[in-house]
């Protein structure tokens, strides 16, 4: 069973030794295992359930770190890296041989980022090698905001969390590639696509569809709660779940309120929304009802990318 606590000094004595850590970071929490060692990664694949074929992001300390790690980086990767670093930003660059190929799916390229948590920026910067880590979540799930969230659900497959409170940010990094040289993003994330576009100019989006769910990287994921999960207007949804047992979840506080109700932000701010986002999604989850009904937030700033999770949360029930 996993011990919860800030001692870093532990957390990288199982690092080194191959072993698993949760760890915070600002948008969620991270299982993370040393990147270069295939055995230690084959673990993180396991205690997920993830399959092989969706490739890990790898966390460094600093940007000078990234050069151990990739072959190139681009000009206007360097401008991200300078005004997002340390934050919710993962480049996705050609890698050099260091990194396992288990790491990246057979891939070519790696995915990169400097997190911003204190404890976990500590952590790196003792380690001689970086830390793959994917959400703390099993495979499909919502990610965890908080180390009690991660100890529900991997506490009995890894022996230490990391705990740093709750993430900041409370969604997943945006991760950006680049495709003949044109910067591309791949995930809607904690830093909007207009925070992007002031720093590089326009820039286009891939993100991850359901056409091609084999192709490494590209794999939808679900974000999704066990309930199924309706979208819409809320008041219509509730006309057409009479008689059923339903939670609620908004994006603001409104008059005529349902029994089982969350308001993502009482305050209207897009940021607040996705700080409380997962959580408000496990805690309908475990509710004593049948299904939630949920509204969009504001398309607006990192609103985006929590309605991205929310509309993928729609289709995975569907
Ligand atoms: O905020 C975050 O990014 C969190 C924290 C823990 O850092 N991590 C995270 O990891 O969300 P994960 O594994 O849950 O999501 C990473 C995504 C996956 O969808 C994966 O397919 C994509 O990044 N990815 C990883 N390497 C890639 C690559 N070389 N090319 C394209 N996509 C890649
Ligand atoms: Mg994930």
């Amino acid at each position: 069973m996993a011990i919860k606590g800030i001692d870093i000094s532990l957390a990288r004595q199982y690092l080194e030794a191959d072993e698993l850590v949760a760890v915070p970071t600002e948008t969620v929490y991270g299982l993370a295992g040393n990147a270069l060692h295939s055995s230690a990664v084959a673990k993180i694949f396991e205690a997920k359930e993830r399959p092989s074929f969706d490739p890990l992001i790898i966390h460094v300390p600093d940007a000078q770190h990234l050069e151990r790690y990739v072959t190139a980086i681009p000009k206007q990767a360097v401008q991200l890296i300078n005004h997002f670093w340390p934050g919710p930003l993962t480049l996705v660059l050609r890698k050099k041989e260091i990194i396992p190929d288990l790491v990246t799916a057979g891939l070519d390229t790696v995915g990169v980022r400097c997190p911003d948590h204190p404890l976990t920026h500590q952590l790196l910067r003792q380690l001689d090698f970086p830390l793959a880590a994917p959400s703390a979540n099993p495979f499909g799930y919502v990610s965890p905001t908080t180390a009690e969230h991660v100890e529900e659900q991997l506490g009995s497959k890894i022996p230490y969390i990391l705990d740093g409170g709750p993430c900041k940010v409370g969604i997943e990094s945006t991760i950006i590639g680049f495709e003949n040289g044109k910067p591309m993003i791949y995930r809607r994330g904690g830093i909007s696509n207009e925070a992007i576009e002031r720093v590089i100019g326009p820039v286009e989006s891939r993100l991850h569809s359901t056409s091609n769910p084999k192709a490494p990287g590209q794999l939808q994921s679900h974000y999704a709660p066990r309930k199924p999960f309706l979208l819409g207007d809320i008041d219509q949804l509730m006309a057409t779940v009479k008689g059923k047992k339903f939670g609620v979840l908004r994006f603001k506080n409104a008059k005529n309120q349902a029994e089982s109700e969350i308001v993502l932000s009482p305050s209207e701010s897009v940021a607040e929304a996705a700080q409380n986002l997962f959580a408000a999604l496990r805690q309908l989850d475990a509710m004593n009802i049948d299904l939630i009904i949920a509204e969009k937030v504001p398309d607006i700033g990192i609103g985006k990318a929590i309605n991205d999770r929310l509309t993928r949360a729609a289709a995975a029930s569907r």
